[in-house]
Formats: C-alpha cells, sequence, structure tokens
C-alpha cells in the first residue's frame, strides 16, 4: 500500500478536552451556528463571534495532543509513503502531536485575516472588533477560520492527493458538512480503500469499505501499529 490520505474531525481532539459540534453536549448545542459561525452573524455581532472564538482559542492553547494525534505524527515518520493529514479543525493538536504539512480546511484559532484587505497575521490569544489591521489599519479583523457558506481552503491540493491516494482514513467526523464529506466518493473513486475510524457511524459510513468504530485513543493507536507496529516502550 502506498499513500495514506487522513481526514480528520472534531472527535480526534475529544479526548484532549475539546468539544466536538454535534455531539450530545457539543458546541452546536450551546451556541448558534448562525450567530457565530456565517459572515452574517460575524457582520451582525462581531463581539459575540470574537468571544466565541476566543474562549476555543484559549481552550484550544491548553489542551494537550493525544495518543491519536502522537499516533499519526509516529505514521507520517514511519510509513514507507506519503502520509498526507488533512483536518477540518482549527486546533493545532496535530502540530502539538509532532505531525508535519497539517492542510487546515477550515483554518486555524492561531490565525487572524482581515476581512478588508485579506491580510494575515498570528492571532492574539484575544481578538475584538477594535482591532486593526497592521497591513491596512482597517477595524475589520476576524478569525483566520472557515464559516458556513464560504469556500475550505487547500482544495485543489486535497483533491489532487485524493486522487493519488492508496488508502483514505476520516478519523472522528460525523460527515454532515461537505465538501469533507464527500473526499470518500473521491477516494473511492480513484481506487483507494476507504476505512472510517470514529465513535459511532456517521452520515457517510455506507460509503467506506471498512470501519473501526470507537475511541480514537485506542483505534487510531491500533491501527498505526497495524501498519507500522507499536510505539517504542517509553524508556526505550
Ligand atoms: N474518538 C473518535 N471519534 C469520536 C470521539 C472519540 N473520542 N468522540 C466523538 N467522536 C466522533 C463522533 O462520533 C462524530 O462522528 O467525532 C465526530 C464529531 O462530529 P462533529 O461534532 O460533527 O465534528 P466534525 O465532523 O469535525 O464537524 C465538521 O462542521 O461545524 C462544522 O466547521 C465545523 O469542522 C467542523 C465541521
Amino acid at each position: 500500500m502506498g499513500k495514506i490520505v487522513i481526514l480528520t474531525g472534531a472527535g480526534i481532539s475529544a479526548e484532549s478536552g475539546l468539544g466536538t459540534f454535534r455531539d450530545a453536549d457539543g458546541l452546536w448545542a450551546r451556541h448558534s451556528i448562525e450567530d457565530v459561525a456565517t459572515p452574517e452573524g460575524f457582520a451582525r455581532n462581531p463581539s459575540l463571534v470574537h468571544d466565541f472564538y476566543n474562549a476555543r482559542r484559549q481552550q484550544a492553547a491548553s489542551a494537550p495532543p493525544n495518543a491519536a494525534h502522537r499516533a499519526l505524527a509516529r505514521l507520517q515518520a514511519g510509513w514507507r509513503n506519503d502520509v498526507v493529514i488533512v483536518t477540518q479543525n482549527v486546533d493545532a493538536l496535530h502540530e502539538a502531536g509532532g505531525a508535519r504539512d497539517v492542510i487546515h480546511m477550515h483554518g486555524t484559532l492561531a490565525g487572524a485575516l482581515c476581512a478588508a484587505c485579506g491580510h494575515r497575521w498570528p492571532a492574539p490569544d484575544t481578538m475584538s472588533p477594535d482591532d486593526l489591521c497592521p497591513r491596512c489599519g482597517g477595524a475589520s479583523t476576524r478569525p483566520d477560520v472557515v464559516w458556513f457558506g464560504e469556500m475550505p481552503y487547500h482544495m485543489d491540493r486535497i483533491m489532487d492527493h485524493l486522487a493519488g491516494a492508496d488508502l483514505f482514513a476520516a478519523i472522528g467526523t460525523s460527515g454532515q458538512v461537505y465538501p469533507a464529506a464527500g473526499f470518500v466518493q473521491e477516494a473511492s473513486a480513484a481506487g483507494a480503500h476507504t476505512l472510517e475510524m470514529t465513535l459511532e457511524a456517521s452520515d457517510v459510513s455506507f460509503g467506506f469499505a471498512e470501519s473501526r468504530l470507537g475511541p480514537a485513543t485506542r483505534v487510531v493507536v491500533d491501527w498505526v501499529a497495524d501498519l507500522i507496529g507499536d510505539e517504542p516502550a517509553a524508556d526505550g
């Protein structure tokens, strides 16, 4: 087996203490998507949106990567071919777990964007509607995350990777948001084996050739061990 392309969702960060979106106590049970994750909501009430992302940025900054994040980094280092990680997550736990060149298709909490001139810079811990863009001076700064109704980032690169995948694995995603939910069809059409690893069946489980259900810190770690062997003992 050659190139592996992995898509991750909020479920891989759940055991690091970060909430998912659609589980029982998920973010969308406590916040209105329209109010905090759409351009219209940001235009209506930028303070509410900044407060929402400031809280998530601070929570994500103190969350530790878990065994699943570390296992994927080991796979990237130990696999005989490319291992590409595409994530819907805006946290930096893949990188904290040692992964490289992670493709953040929904942006990152660590990034700030000027809605007026398109300038990008590292986000401060706390953002506010009063922040001015360092380049154009406009009071139009926003988190550099992709909201509903906006085009995800890096789609051309992602489609190229899917076209060349021998194995596509989706980890911790409910398959309810496109285009990510359609990646399994793209990979399958390109002849890839497809594997879903999540806590419970997703909206697109039917599209996968193989499924391993359970918590990512067990299922992903076992899958990586099947591919490249167990993690070396802590003292070894
Ligand atoms: N291990 C593995 N999977 C888990 C775990 C766990 N410990 N806990 C939850 N899951 C699974 C759930 O079963 C579910 O399939 O993670 C998935 C979480 O689904 P969502 O909350 O919908 O998150 P996600 O699929 O990443 O959402 C996609 O929607 O709101 C937008 O932009 C947001 O990137 C997000 C996108």
